[in-house]
């Protein structure tokens, strides 16, 4: 009988994360089926911790993805940077603290790494063009002889 009860409880709280998880997918609006994929799934296991699914970050402290001009540029090459070597805000009088992003470049393959960017460029209100396996593998060249 406390067997039971222990494992309802188990139900009751799986169902609940599933249920808070479908509720931050939908206030982020509806996805294409373009846009529902593997790169989606990458940015969820990867980015989402501090971007947010809904790519709205937190001001000030994780910028916006939805509609900023890095991810929307013609070109993907700073965007692919970023992924790939991550960034760092600079100290300043007004903010102090320096905010850090991780580099993706050892975590992703340029698979993965193009999917990626290509989820973000054409997620929620973006509508950037996709991003090649082999643009991902001339920015990691280009990272491996200058650094980052
Ligand atoms: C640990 C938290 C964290 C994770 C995880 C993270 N980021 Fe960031 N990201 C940041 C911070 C902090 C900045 C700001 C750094 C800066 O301004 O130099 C940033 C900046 C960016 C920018 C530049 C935005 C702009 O307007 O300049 C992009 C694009 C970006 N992140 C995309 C991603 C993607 C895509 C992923 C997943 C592969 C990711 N981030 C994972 C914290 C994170």
């Amino acid at each position: 009988m406390r067997n039971k009860t222990i494992l309802l409880l188990g139900a009751a709280i799986a169902v609940g994360a599933l249920g808070a998880t479908a509720l931050g997918q939908g206030a982020s609006g509806p996805f294409t089926q373009a846009q529902v994929g593997a790169g989606r799934q990458a940015f969820e296991d990867n980015c989402a911790a501090c971007h947010f699914v809904n790519g709205k970050g937190a001001p000030g402290i994780f910028p916006v993805l939805d509609g900023a001009t890095v991810v929307n540029a013609d070109n993907p090459s700073a965007l692919l940077h970023v992924i790939l070597a991550g960034a760092r805000t600079p100290s300043t009088e007004k903010a102090p603290s320096i905010l850090v992003m991780p580099g993706f470049a050892h975590r992703l393959s340029d698979k993965e790494a193009a999917e990626l960017a290509s989820f973000v460029r054409q997620g929620w209100s973006n509508q950037a063009g996709a991003v090649s396996e082999k643009e991902v593998r001339r920015m990691r060249e280009g990272l491996a002889k200058h650094g980052s």
